[in-house]
Parts: structure tokens; sequence; C-alpha cells
């Protein structure tokens, strides 16, 4: 395992590919209504990348070892889908799916990485309630980061936050470090036990994105080769942001204007 750490030159070029990525997502906001269709999603956020930010969409054709080509610009995952949903003109999302939108930035050779859940047109309560507690556990474990504390601590406390609420937690996907690299080391596991684990250090960079199921853990992946879903059919959602480990704590790299709101639990322990 190497973990890449970044020099400030380094943070400041992940900066903008993270802010890029996370403006991706402030634009296609309000085209995420009933009737649309993933594929149209995929074609909006593909051409402002490309046509407007003037960066490289990471997913199109991003083929890691053993798997095909990934044939979109973005993951598109609806409901019992856990990640790696594929934009398709025959999925056309209606009122109550909630779906989670992923964007991959290249800007400069620099990767930037992040989604968030949409409750489409009106949700119901156990729907709007995952997406929230899903939201709150990745945020628990973004506050821990911080030199000396170890990967264990981010993994423990999503895991302890989400099982807490009666939700389970995927275990076959996890952040990863970030950079030069769409996927680089380390792992970042989102259950774990306190103090174990790699020891984070400043320049350290790497996504924290938990997958959290109503239902069980269980996944499969289906015939596409991509799309992972619950195997008991029950709701996930999932949530990610960009962080870089500094002398102090975190920054988080994935904000815009447009990203909700830090819990209030955030701010009242900020570094
Ligand atoms: N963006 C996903 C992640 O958070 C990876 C998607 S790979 C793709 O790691 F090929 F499906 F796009
Ligand atoms: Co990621
Ligand atoms: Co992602």
């Amino acid at each position: 395992m190497t973990i890449n750490l970044k020099t400030a030159e380094d943070i400041e070029g992940m900066r903008v590919a993270c802010r890029l990525a996370s403006e991706v997502l402030d634009y296609i906001t309000p085209f995420v209504k009933p009737g649309v269709t993933t594929e149209a999603l995929d074609k909006l956020c593909h051409d402002y990348m490309v046509d407007v930010q003037q960066c490289i969409p990471a997913p199109l054709n991003y083929a890691p070892g053993g798997y095909k080509p990934y044939p979109k610009s973005i993951c598109t995952s609806i409901n019992q889908q856990v990640c790696h949903g594929i934009p398709s003109s025959d999925k056309v999302l209606k009122k109550g799916d909630i779906v989670n939108l992923d964007i991959t930035t290249i800007k400069d050779g620099w990767h930037g990485d992040t989604s968030r859940m949409f409750v489409v047109g009106e949700g119901s309560i156990a729907a709007k309630r995952l997406c929230h507690i899903t939201y709150e556990a990745m945020w628990h474990g973004i506050v821990q980061v911080k030199p000396g504390a170890r990967l264990g601590d981010i993994g423990h406390a999503i895991q302890k936050f989400a099982e807490g609420h009666g939700f389970s937690v995927v275990r076959e996907f996890c952040g990863h470090g970030i950079g030069r690299g769409f996927h680089e080391d380390p792992q970042v596991l989102h259950y774990g036990r306190p103090g174990t684990g790699e020891e984070l250090v400043p320049g350290m960079v790497f996504t924290i994105e938990p997958m959290i199921n109503a239902g069980k853990r269980d996944i499969k992946e289906l015939g596409d080769g991509w799309t992972i879903v619950t195997k008991d059919r029950s709701l996930s959602a999932q949530w990610e942001h960009t962080v870089v480990v500094t002398p102090t704590g975190y920054e988080v790299l994935t904000l815009s204007a447009g990203s909700p709101p830090v819990p209030a639990f955030v701010t009242a322990t900020a570094c």
C-alpha cells in the first residue's frame, strides 16, 4: 500500500477539481424532478463538465481491473440501488424515488469525487429519514479526521451512528484515497474499531462515502456488471465528500454554494 501525500500545491489542484464536482451537483439539482430520465441527467452533467467547466467526467470509460468500461459520465443509483447505477433512457424518475448522483471530475489531472441524495418530488418519511441519517453518518466520519487519528476511528463512528438508528452498513465498497488517480490507497472502510488502521497524517486526501441500507447489509451485482443493489431490495442511501487531512483536522474539498448545510453537531465541534 502506498499513500500519496499531497503537497500544498497538489491540494490547490484538488480544491479546484473538488469544487467543480460539487458545482455539477448544484447545477443538476433543479432537473431532478418526476419524469426526467437518468440518461437526460447524465447528458446534462456531461455537457456541463465538458463544455462549461472544461473538465473530464472520470467515470466515462473507466475500467478498473475486472470491470468492463463504465459507459456513462455519472452514476445514478435509485431506491434499492446501492451504487454505480448506470444512467439509462428507460429509467424515469418518479415521485417518491430517492436517487444518488455521484460525480467525479478530472481537472488538470486531479480528481474530485462527491455525491448527494435527492428525494424526487415528495418522499416518504422513511425515505427521507434514511437520506438524512446517511448524511449525518458521513459527517460523523468526517469529524474524526485529524492527524494522529486512525482510519478505524472513521469507520467506527459511521457504523455506530448508522446501526444505532437501525440501519446497516455496506461493507463491500468503501471510501478511497484520491488525487492523480481516481481510486488510490488507502481504503476507507465505513465500519471498524477505534484506534485501528492507518494513522492519518497531514496531506492525505481521501473520500468518505458511506452506503447505508434500510434493511440488511447484503448486496448483489446486476447483470450489467456495475449496478449494485440490496439483496433484500430495501432502500439504500449514500453521500460522499473528498477531504484532506490538515495540520489541525480536516478540510472538506467538495463544498460549493449549493452544498447542504453542515449538521449542527459538526459546527459545535469545528476545528
Ligand atoms: N464515484 C464512485 C466512487 O465514489 C466510483 C464510480 S466508478 C464508475 O468511488 F465507473 F462507476 F463511475
Ligand atoms: Co469515491
Ligand atoms: Co463517487
